[in-house]
């Protein structure tokens, strides 16, 4: 299981390795309102490849920062790379003499890699025992200041990955480059894993990678490294279109907590008002990826804020959706912990006997109940979405039915995000944070959408603290919700809370948003006739429980 906040919405660029800039862009976030859970630094943080510590004449007082952003919510994730440079000599001597480094069958030496940044590097390998507690010692160091994952980068290993070179002539523990090139980076994050869980019991580690193998969802999150298109920034809308198909065979090959990175990673962006259309849809299309990062190259700004108040607002609009559905997403995060199914899911999971569903590479389903379809078109202002099997409502007004089994085009404007929700679902969602818990006490409502006449519908939504591993031993709560409609009525039944261990914090009102074709005669709760109060006096009673 991920962290809690790791649902939330992140920020990141290539520069990101200075304290000034990550307090600056801590405080735009709370000052625009726009929620936002985590700030990466990419490699710059550290002052010599790769000794952990923060650099010295951009962090001035590292520890404080953390904590500084912490109190605002804000977690902070640094990157590592898996070498050691020549230019950190006392470190690549220390590495060198532990023989920590993969040898060159050529010279018996140390092997020497050119590297983009840092100058040669030695790499580090990990498929030597004993390199992991080395490695835990020196990745434990911003961890105690507060630092609260890594995002582990460049494990292929880049930079060369010559074929010809590399490969035949690196030699690590385990064997011949060529023979382990596949699991190098897989055994890095299985070090990077367990040291953290060695030197900071019962928490959780974020770490998310981008080369690993399969069966790296034990210890890491992926996400799909440098897209966008580096000649010509603002036509990267193919290499967009295609995240969601790479997204979604991520899912189906176990890979459930994932990202790209929103507004592509590679070009220089000279003009931000061009770029404002592909930056949203983008983003768009990003929220619905279960990690959410913003991210590009070097000193490209790509937070919400750069690309004009239109964009902006629609940023807002688009992650605030997020950070709504999250008891609906941190549900699935769970079913994703305990069964692998994926959170971002192709069609064809669901309905595998529906062959239209085979070729779909523009749309998804967020759990069972949401299908998503962005706009990964440019200029488009419609879109066309294939509704399977049963019957599909507009989530975005909760009122525009539509058959399923049919291609359907629906309009897309620019702020418009198509999300369809199934009819027969309960979609659990929370008030609006600027991070995930802001509120430790909260109510949850209930958006149901009926089944057809006297069929049942349920969800069970999942709680635990979301920070610890208690959940490994189902320390956690869950709770029932099912409805039922007749001729006559709609009975929805909340169940008892199945508490194992854990209770959310304080009283937990649960609101019930029930979508019915007409209004309701009469209310009754437990046989209770409720009175049916006006618009505004519901107002008045719910607002003081939504501010709590
Ligand atoms: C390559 C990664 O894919 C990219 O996201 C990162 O910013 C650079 N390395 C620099 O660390």
């Amino acid at each position: 299981m991920p962290p809690k906040w790791a649902l939330g919405f992140s920020q990141c660029r290539g520069d990101y390795t200075r304290e000034d800039q990550a307090r600056e862009i801590a405080a735009e976030f709370r000052k625009r309102k726009i929620p936002c859970d985590i700030i990466y630094q990419d490699i710059g943080w550290t002052e010599g490849l790769q000794d952990f510590d923060w650099r010295k004449n951009n962090y001035t007082n590292p520890k404080g920062m953390v904590k500084d952003l912490s109190d605002m919510g804000f977690k902070m994730i640094v990157s590592q790379d898996p070498v050691i440079s020549q230019a950190n000599q006392k470190q690549w001597k220390e590495a060198d003499a532990l023989g920590h480094l993969v040898k060159d069958i050529r010279t018996g030496k140390s092997y020497d890699m050119p590297w983009p940044w840092g100058g040669n590097c030695g790499v580090v390998d990990f498929t030597k025992p004993e390199v992991a507690d080395w490695w835990g010692s020196y990745q434990q160091k911003p961890l105690n200041d507060g630092v609260r994952g890594f995002w582990t980068d460049m494990g292929e290993p880049a930079w060369s990955n010559e074929d010809a070179v590399d490969r035949l002539n690196m030699k690590h523990h385990l064997g011949m480059h060529n023979e382990i090139h596949n699991v190098y980076g897989f055994t890095w994050d299985k070090v990077v894993t367990e040291q953290f869980y060695k030197h900071n019991p019962n928490k959780r580690i974020f770490q998310m990678t981008r080369s690993a193998y399969a069966g790296l969802q034990r210890y890491t999150f992926g996400w799909s490294g440098d897209s966008g298109n580096g000649s010509n920034v603002l036509d990267g809308w193919k290499q967009m279109v295609n995240q969601i198909p790479v997204g979604l065979s991520a899912g189906m090959g176990l890979i459930p907590f994932w990202t790209c990175d929103i507004s592509g990673y590679c070009g220089d962006i000279k003009d931000y008002d061009a770029m404002a259309e592909l930056y949203v849809r983008w983003l768009q299309f990003g929220v619905f990826t279960p990690l959410s990062r913003a991210h590009h190259e070097g000193g490209n700004a790509v937070e919400p804020w750069k690309f004009g108040t239109e964009a902006e607002n629609i940023s807002r609009k688009s992650i605030e959706m997020k950070y709504r559905l999250f008891p609906y997403l941190y549900t699935y995060a769970r079913e994703a912990h305990d069964t692998g199914l994926p959170i971002m899911r192709a069609l064809l999971l669901e309905y595998p006997n529906d062959k239209e569903t085979f070729k779909l590479n523009g749309q998804f389903l967020v759990g069972k109940e949401l299908l998503v379809a962005p706009v990964v078109e440019q200029g488009a202002v419609t879109k066309e979405v294939y509704l399977p099997e049963g019957e599909w409502i507009d989530f975005n007004n909760g009122k525009t039915k539509y058959k399923g089994e049919q291609w359907i085009t629906v309009d897309a404007p620019l702020n418009t995000i198509p999300v369809f929700v199934k009819k027969g679902s309960i979609i659990p969602q929370m008030p609006v944070m600027q991070y995930i818990d802001e509120k430790k006490v909260y109510p949850v409502t209930f958006e149901i959408f009926p089944a057809n006449i006297n069929k049942e519908t349920s969800f069970v939504f999942y709680e635990d603290d979301g920070e610890s591993r208690d959940y490994e031993r189902d320390v956690f709560c869950k709770t029932k919700i099912s409805s039922k409609a007749t001729n006559e009525d709609i009975k929805i039944t909340i169940g008892e809370r199945e508490s194992k261990g854990y209770s959310p914090a304080g009283p937990r009102n649960f609101i019930l948003k029930i979508h019915t074709s007409s209004k309701p005669k009469d209310i009754f709760a437990g046989g209770e006739k409720l009175k049916m109060l006006k618009q505004m006096r519901w107002r008045k009673i719910l607002k003081p429980i939504l501010q709590k």
